[in-house]
């Protein structure tokens, strides 16, 4: 096996999806239209569509298959054991709560343990993890260590929390801590694991406090791959074990099985604590659902449990990290700037290092994934100011970083598809001293990305 270097996804295509390129006219007619926000594109006219890996997976013939066994019983569907067997198979808490996605996850724990005065700390919250904790009043504090800021420092671990300054609040504030949590691998953070004695460590120390340590686990696999590729004592632990691993040192979860539940949709939410459960269980009758479908149809809960088995097999992760790394290991030797190592489920371009001439108010990652839609019909998204730069009070400030995620969906694009990224990126990067900054026209107060309208500065 290791003799070639060609990577060869463990699987081939047994249904084909069209996708068109358009010209540079009529993207720059629908840019205007979208007012320059790739999310107002209609999807039909982006030809490689790396916006997001959620939800945009293409499925497997076994998951297409357990579909069609899904039952629609309203209570105690066959389908929801299945799905619960599988999801405890690797996350084993005492009790497990289907919602439609990870955010409706959010939204009812935070509900309950959230508040004004509450603070929650997290390596980096996902902007609706975060927009969920402030929703509730309470604070989202972002503890990621240093180097997982810096966008070229090297760490085999950049996901990882800054043990120290958990401490340093905890100390101080433990009384408003209503649970701790790390994000799996770092999303916000350029996709970048977690180590496992990083996840022990913040264990001490919620234990020493007595505090509930829960994980964001969207992309648990991945970052269960990097453990035992990376870690000391993991090279020959199989990823489950690892999974159950990490499980056993946690309180609960939020999950989106639209990642490593390889599903087009659906999550849950996981603890052991069965006062808890009991306060989210009614608050998900209320939004999501009776709790053995929780906003989901039983062929979804089938559809994600054949995910859940396949996502952990050593061949699809093998595949799927060193597809990631082939796109970001091409654009590091043409020298275009990204957040290294590269991480598990997207390429993140450093638009601020890329567009110096471009100021982070005026939105330089904005202006790059703009330019990579305009010239090769490609979508990717501002990781940056655009996205976490309006605070709760209405201020405005620059973000850590400026970046442009590609997000990679799961067994979706073939290495041509990803040939042509490569191509367009460098072009785009070799004219980038040509690119103006942007300013934001209509925007709503929170989540501003999704729908704010911008104008190029002249
Ligand atoms: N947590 C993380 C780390 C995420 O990446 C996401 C979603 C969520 C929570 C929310 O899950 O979408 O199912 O409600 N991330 C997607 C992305 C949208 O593009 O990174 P959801």
């Amino acid at each position: 096996m290791d003799r070639w270097t060609t990577i060869v996804e463990p699987f081939r295509i047994h249904s084909v999806e069209p996708i068109r390129l358009t010209s540079v006219e009529e993207r720059q007619r629908a840019l205007e239209v979208a007012g320059w926000n790739l999310f107002g594109l209609h999807a039909e006219d982006v030809l490689i569509d790396l916006l997001t890996d959620s939800g945009t997976g293409a499925m497997s013939r076994d998951q297409w298959a357990a579909i069609q066994r899904g039952d629609e019983s309203y209570a105690g569907s066959p389908s929801w054991f299945v799905f619960l067997d599988a999801v405890r198979e690797l996350w084993p808490f005492e009790h497990v709560i289907p919602t439609h996605q990870g955010r409706a996850a959010e939204k009812i724990l935070f509900s309950v343990l959230g508040g004004p005065g509450k603070v929650i700390p997290n390596n980096t919250h996902f902007d609706t993890t975060r927009a969920n904790v402030e929703f509730t009043g309470a604070e989202a504090l972002d503890l990621v260590i240093a180097e997982g800021r810096d966008p070229s420092a090297d760490h085999p671990f950049k996901g990882n929390m800054d043990v120290d300054a958990l401490e340093r609040v905890l100390a101080e504030r433990a009384a408003d801590v209503p649970v701790v949590f790390v994000t799996i691998t770092n999303n916000s953070g350029g996709g970048q694991p977690v180590s496992m004695a990083n996840l022990r460590a913040v264990r001490g120390v919620c234990d020493r406090y007595r505090i509930p340590f829960f994980l964001d686990g969207c992309r648990f696999a991945e970052n269960a791959w990097f453990i035992k590729e990376r870690e000391p004592g993991y090279a020959d632990v199989a990823v489950p074990d690892i999974v159950r691993e990490i499980a056993g040192l946690v309180d609960g979860m939020t999950m989106s099985a639209k990642k490593d539940g390889m599903a087009n949709i659906g999550g849950w939410l996981a603890m052991n604590d069965a006062a808890l459960a009991t306060a989210c269980r009614n608050l998900l009758i209320l939004t999501e659902g009776f709790p053995t479908y929780g906003g989901l149809a039983g062929r979804d809960l089938e559809a994600i449990a054949v995910g859940l088995r396949e996502v952990v097999q050593h061949d699809y992760l093998r595949y799927r990290i060193r597809s990631t790394a082939y796109l970001g290991d091409a654009l590091d030797r043409a020298g275009v700037p990204i957040v290294k190592p590269v991480g598990g489920h997207a390429v993140y371009l450093d638009a601020r290092a890329l567009l110096p001439h471009i100021a982070p108010l005026q939105y330089p990652g904005q202006a790059l994934a703009v330019a990579l839609y305009r010239e090769g019909g490609i979508r990717g998204v501002e990781i940056g100011t655009v996205m976490f730069g309006l605070h709760p009070d209405g201020t405005e400030a620059s973000a850590a970083m400026d970046l442009v995620r590609l997000a990679i969906p799961r067994r979706t694009y073939t290495q041509s598809h990803i040939d042509y990224v490569i191509e367009v990126v460098r072009w785009v990067a070799e004219r980038a001293a040509d690119l103006r900054g942007y300013r934001i026209v209509e925007q709503p107060t929170q989540l501003r990305h999704f729908t704010a309208r911008f104008e190029p500065l002249p």
